[in-house]
């Protein structure tokens, strides 16, 4: 069997807004009041009703064989006025973190999975002047709270996701195409992280703190044209490798930045990565693609796709080999510990899961047999959860949800991964049945 290294954590990861439910003091709340902006006009409602019961899905974990899960805190109900701060909600939060170590399951916190509070938002979100401080104040709260529990801490996640969607492709509220805004932003949330970063190990010396950052294998659609190979490389520049560049020597790099000195403090900020994995893109210039610089982005029609998104067209492409690449990429050019904080696909009839799942993890396996320092995989999601603009279309589950009764039906794919997580690797009978055939991961 491919044994993966004793210790090795196996969970999912979840985010406060996908799966708590009734969370109306953030920006989300009030851009699914807008018409057109959430698919079908879709609510998170009462979504996993973690908030009420977080507990009955930590008892699936524990059925499900898995010794770690990734979750975030929502800022908005922490501070759900500036300065003031809700202790029921942080005794809540408390609670839950509490209840997956009692059930043996570790946690790893983020601090900011997309969503703000409303204040925060109204007065300008990560543009106000005070926005640093202000989220440096909500971390103190937080880790102040519950910093006992928890020693893995993800500042941010997918700092470039949340700038590109809100301020260059507008599928994220804002809703703006402004890229010199987009940039301001992205700026600025890398110096969130940094302040978080330090923030936490004032009061934690000895806890792991890092970031998920997505990355992508990124493809030139016509590998002989320049344009579609320059476009590649600026893509991967952008996306890939602006924000872990940062974090890693403390420069900003433009468009980040054009200093010639690191900026104070944010060198060395990340004693772990973690890596946000769903596929490759194909990249192509096109005259036609003026809003996103002349990149066109888009899935190759000859590969296996997901299913498919508001916008109609598929989520990503499946491509594990692509996780052994990020992974190997990473390692070799941070030497950093890694962890996979996120990996799943849309897959309603979970025809596909099975086979991504075991392809995804000897990838991985591979990757750490090469050297690669990975100490832990999240798959993207246990339940399924409120997929943002997708509402309620995309089905990230292991295990299938009815929003509207909550009843929970664990898909095929759940006992693969279960099996998976009790014995620490990929079985050989598991790696016949779903792994062999296919690409270089073999
Ligand atoms: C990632 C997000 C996560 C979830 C998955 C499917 O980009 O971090 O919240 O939406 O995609």
């Amino acid at each position: 069997m491919r044994a993966f290294p004793e210790g090795f954590l196996w969970g999912t990861a979840t985010s406060s807004h996908q799966v708590e439910g009734n969370n109306d003091n953030n920006q989300w709340a009030l851009w699914e009041q807008l018409p057109g902006r959430i698919w079908q006009g879709q609510k998170a409602g009462r979504a996993c009703d973690w908030w009420r019961n977080a507990e009955r899905d930590f008892d699936l974990m524990v059925q499900l064989h898995q010794n770690a899960h990734r979750l975030s805190i929502e800022w908005s109900r922490v501070e759900p006025e500036a300065g003031q701060f809700d202790a029921q909600a942080l005794a809540r939060y408390r609670t839950m973190i509490a209840g997956l170590r009692e059930r043996g399951i570790r946690p790893m916190v983020t601090l900011h999975h997309f969503t703000e509070p409303l204040w925060f938002w109204r007065q300008g979100s990560w543009r106000h002047p005070q926005a640093l401080a202000r989220f440096r104040r909500y971390v103190e709260r937080v880790v102040d709270v519950l910093g006992d529990l928890v020693d893995l801490w993800c500042t941010v996640n997918e700092p470039v996701v949340y700038a590109a969607l809100g301020y260059l492709i507008g599928r994220f509220p804002p809703g703006q195409h402004h890229p010199v805004r987009g940039f301001q932003v992205l700026r600025q949330l890398v110096l969130a992280h940094a302040t978080a970063y330090h923030t936490i190990h004032e009061r934690r010396p000895g806890a792991q703190v890092g970031l998920a950052k997505s990355l992508f294998i990124f493809a030139p659609w016509r590998p002989h044209r320049p344009l579609d190979v320059l476009m590649t490389t600026l893509v991967r520049y952008l996306y890939n490798q602006l924000v872990l560049d940062a974090v890693h020597d403390g420069h900003l790099r433009p468009p980040l930045g054009w200093d010639t000195q690191p900026y104070p403090g944010l060198a060395h900020t990340a004693d772990f990565i973690g890596i946000n994995y769903y596929g490759r893109t194909m990249v192509a210039f096109s005259p036609r693609h003026l809003r996103t610089f002349f990149i066109h982005e888009f899935t190759h029609p000859a590969g296996e796709t997901t299913d498919i998104t508001a916008t109609g067209e598929p989520y990503s492409e499946v491509y594990p080999q692509g996780l052994y690449e990020l992974v190997r990429w990473v390692w070799q050019r941070y030497r950093k510990p890694i962890y996979v904080t996120e990996n799943g696909l849309p897959d309603e009839d979970d025809d596909q899961r099975p086979r991504f799942i075991v392809r995804h993890l000897a990838a991985l396996h591979r990757a750490w047999q090469e050297g690669a320092d990975v100490r832990g995989y999240f798959h993207w999601t246990l339940v399924d959860n409120f997929e943002w603009a997708d509402g309620w279309k995309l089905r990230f589950g292991l295990v299938a949800l009815n929003p509207e009764t909550q009843d929970r039906t664990p898909r095929p794919s759940a006992h693969v991964y279960a099996r998976i997580c009790q014995t620490n690797g990929i079985p050989d009978d598991l790696w016949t049945q779903y792994g062999v055939n296919t690409d270089a991961t073999a």
